[in-house]
C-alpha cells in the first residue's frame, strides 16, 4: 500500500511532524513525504490513503492548501484522508481538538475536502529564527494570551504522544473502521 503525506510548513515544525508520521507509517506501508508547494503536480491515483498536514501564520493557512485542494478534490474524496494542523494556539488543552480550533472548524467546514480524520497539533515558538517584525507580533500576541515573551527562547509544544495515537489512527481509515 502506498500513503501520500503533503505538508506546507514555514519554520519546520509542520515538517517534523509529517517526517515523524511517516516514519512510523514505513514500518508497515510505503510512505512518500512532499512538501506542498504552488506547483505541486501529483497523479494520486498511485496512493490507497493520503495525509495533509498545514501551518497557522496570521490566522490562515497558507494559501497552496487550499490551492492544491481545489484542484484535486474529486481523487481526494475517493481516497481515504487526514488532515492536521499546527498552531500556537493549541498549546492550550481546550483549543487541541478539530472542534475547538477556530483555524480547524473553520478550515474544515469551508473545504471541499473531506477528509476522514483530523487532528490539530501546538507547534513551536522560535525566537531566534523570526525576522524582527514577526518577532515582535508574536511576542505582543504571546503577551496578550499569557505565553511565552523571552525572545531568546525557542519552544516546543507539540504533544508526541498525541502525534503517535494520530498516526495509528491513520493507518486504520483505509479499512473503515
Ligand atoms: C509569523 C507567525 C505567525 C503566526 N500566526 C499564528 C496564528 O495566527 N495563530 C496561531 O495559533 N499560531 C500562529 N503562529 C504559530 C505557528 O503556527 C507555529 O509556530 C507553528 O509551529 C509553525 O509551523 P511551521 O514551522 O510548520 O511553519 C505563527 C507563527 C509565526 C512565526
Amino acid at each position: 500500500m502506498k500513503v501520500l503525506l503533503l505538508y506546507s510548513s514555514k519554520d519546520g515544525q509542520t515538517k517534523k511532524i509529517a517526517t515523524y508520521i511517516s516514519g512510523q507509517l514505513s514500518t508497515t506501508v510505503t510512505c512518500k513525504i512532499q512538501k506542498l508547494s504552488p506547483t505541486t503536480e501529483i497523479d494520486l491515483e498511485q496512493y490507497q490513503q493520503i495525509m495533509i498536514g498545514a501551518s497557522v501564520r496570521y490566522g490562515h493557512f497558507s494559501p497552496v492548501l487550499n490551492t492544491f485542494i481545489r484542484r484535486h478534490v474529486e481523487q481526494l474524496n475517493h481516497i481515504p484522508g487526514a488532515f492536521f494542523a499546527v498552531n500556537l494556539t493549541a498549546r492550550k488543552l481546550e483549543k487541541r481538538s478539530p472542534q475547538t480550533n477556530s483555524y480547524v472548524r473553520k478550515f474544515l467546514s469551508s473545504t471541499p475536502w473531506q477528509p476522514r480524520l483530523s487532528a490539530v497539533f501546538a507547534g513551536a515558538l522560535c525566537y531566534p529564527r523570526y525576522g524582527w517584525f514577526d518577532r515582535i507580533m508574536i511576542q505582543l500576541i504571546m503577551h496578550m494570551t499569557g505565553g511565552e515573551t523571552d525572545a531568546s527562547k525557542e519552544v516546543e509544544y507539540t504533544d508526541w504522544q498525541q502525534v503517535n495515537d494520530f498516526a495509528k489512527a491513520f493507518s486504520l481509515i483505509s479499512n473503515g473502521k
